[in-house]
């Protein structure tokens, strides 16, 4: 597993007080151990110290979901949780779901189905697909809407997204429920 350890500048130069916190957090399954300030979002942190650029940066105000990670399974924008809000949790970034002969099933949907054009909104809708199928497994029409409402998108008109999210639960076995 990667240890990664990152440093931020310190703000000195600018005169400003430095107040740099060292937090640890597992992102895809590797630890990282990173010394951050204090204001720093948890997107900036995964883009620029860890290289994780798949986590995009739209509005930056939690209205696009372009920066839609998973925090111990949830969804969240990360561009509005502060990163030393995550020591001692569990990450996942777009580039969590493939494995490593194959994509995940909704990214290979989602290529299917036409469902990526620009592709900037992608990361952010996998992630909260992924984060719906966790906890519904057959999602309807209107719950996957839902699901996703938190996610815009200039290009596709959604169809095809929705298409994408459809085809995943389809051929997904769903386990039954345990007996007692
Ligand atoms: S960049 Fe985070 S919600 Fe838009
Ligand atoms: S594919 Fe361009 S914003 Fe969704």
């Amino acid at each position: 597993m990667t240890d990664t350890t990152s440093t931020s500048p310190t703000p000195a130069a600018s005169g400003a007080a430095a107040d740099i916190n060292a937090v640890s957090l597992s992102v895809n399954g590797a630890p990282y151990n990173v010394a951050i300030a204090t204001d720093r979002n948890l997107s900036g942190v995964l883009r620029n110290e860890m290289g994780l650029t798949g986590t995009k940066e739209g509005c930056d105000d939690c209205e696009c979901g372009a920066c839609m990670v998973l925090l111990d399974g949830q969804p969240i924008n990360s561009c509005s949780y502060l990163a030393i809000q995550c020591q001692g949790r569990e990450i996942t970034t777009v580039e969590g779901l493939a494995s490593r002969d194959d994509l995940h099933p909704l990214q290979r949907n989602i290529l299917a189905a036409g469902g990526v054009q620009c592709g900037f909104c992608t990361p952010g809708m996998l992630m909260s697909a992924h984060a719906l199928l966790e906890t519904n497994p057959e999602p309807t029409q209107e719950e996957i809407r839902i699901g996703l409402s938190g996610n815009l998108c200039r290009c596709t008109g959604y169809a095809k997204i929705i298409e994408a999210v459809a085809n995943t639960a389809a051929e997904t076995p769903v386990a039954p429920p345990s007996a007692g």
